[in-house]
């Protein structure tokens, strides 16, 4: 079943936006222009950018709607300002606007934020704010991974914005709610970017940073694995052991991450340092470039043990999460490559993710 069917008509750039947004979501789309009396619109979310002037459309679609059983999430493309338009969608049942014009990457990241988190789909472990963060962190990962495939530009700001959510979160409720919700909602990439952006933030409320300091470590995890995002599906998404030269594709994320952000100007270094380096050791035997501990940074290693910590206790169609105090034994068990003190310092934070 497609996450959204969207309902267009041939107006400006309405199949071109849809294309792009199929990149991130399972898309049917219909053309208004084939819609008739007879057309039964299956249930779940909608997505409808037509002519909402259109009298003889606007009451076909009325009459699709409501023989609906149940209503989804419907969300109707609007002329920005267009004060007829926004009511004519609200009576039609719209539950979210976007306004138009509207780029490629706005448009994937408000469709994420209406649909991450349906009502009926969270369960009482989820709070309002754990909720909120969870949809600002989503958003913020569609919409960078987006920019790093060439669609739109990185929003430092809603970067920022998504890690103090997911830092207000992690103080308030602690970083085993988070993993839940996370694991309720999300796979693969964004659930271990989430996870490790959480995971640090945790680690650094737990080690009395300030306040900024543990935003940064939910933005270092939020963008650590950037790179990803050019590295094929089939590597990334592989169940079973990667060869050689499929391991050096997987390991080049780092690489691609770096040369992504660092051709802008206003990303500190210290992030950029978090995504070039978050797989090298303290003995060396890390990648890309076989940094040993004096040339890691701070920063670096505490993400690194986050990250190590976070992929074992990931939910994957092919291997059981692991509960954290065994996670946390095989993070210890790397000590010598992780910083022995830090390591240390992560154990409570590992001990309080009970078993899934
Ligand atoms: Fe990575
Ligand atoms: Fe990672």
């Amino acid at each position: 079943m497609p996450d959204l069917l969207a309902i267009v008509d041939d107006g400006p750039g309405a199949k071109q936006l849809m294309s792009v947004a199929r990149s991130y979501f399972t898309i049917e789309i219909v053309e208004s222009a084939t819609l008739c009396d007879a057309t039964d619109l299956p249930d779940g979310d909608l997505y409808v950018d037509v002519d909402l002037g259109d009298g003889a459309l606007v009451s076909s679609l009325r009459r699709m709607l409501t023989a609906r059983r149940s209503n989804g999430r419907m969300i109707f493309a609007v002329p920005r300002g267009v004060h007829a338009a926004m009511v004519q969608a609200y009576a039609l049942g719209a539950t979210d606007l976007v306004p138009l014009p509207i780029g490629p990457a706005q448009l994937a990241q408000r469709l994420s934020t209406a649909l991450s988190l349906l009502p009926g789909n969270s369960t009482d472990a989820t709070s309002a704010a754990g909720a909120q963060a969870l949809v600002d962190g989503a958003g913020v990962l569609r919409s960078i991974f987006a920019a790093a495939r060439g669609v739109g530009q990185i929003d430092l700001a809603f970067l920022g914005h998504a890690s103090q959510a997911v830092a207000d979160t992690i103080a308030d409720e602690g970083f085993g709610r988070w993993i839940a919700t996370v694991q309720r909602h999300h796979h693969g990439t964004f659930q271990h970017s989430l996870l490790v952006a959480g995971g640090a933030a945790a680690f650094g409320h737990h080690l009395g940073m300030r306040r900024s300091d543990v935003e940064r470590l939910a933005t270092a995890g939020l963008l650590h694995d950037i790179g990803k995002a050019r590295v094929p599906l089939e590597i990334l998404d592989k169940v079973t052991r990667l060869t050689e030269a499929e391991m050096a594709v997987m390991r080049s994320h780092t690489v691609i991450g770096h040369d992504i952000l660092s051709t802008r100007s206003d990303v500190p270094a210290e992030l950029l340092d978090v995504v070039r380096h978050h797989h090298e050791y303290l003995d060396g035997s890390g990648y890309p470039d076989g940094l040993t501990a004096a040339e890691i940074p701070d920063l670096v290693r505490v993400v690194t043990i986050t990250d190590v910590f976070a992929a074992l206790i990931e939910r994957r169609s092919y291997k059981r999460p692991l509960p954290g105090p065994v996670a946390f034994e095989i993070v210890h068990g790397m000590s010598g490559r992780l910083e022995e003190a830090l390591i240390r310092a992560f154990r409570p934070v590992a001990m309080s993710v009970s078993a899934p």
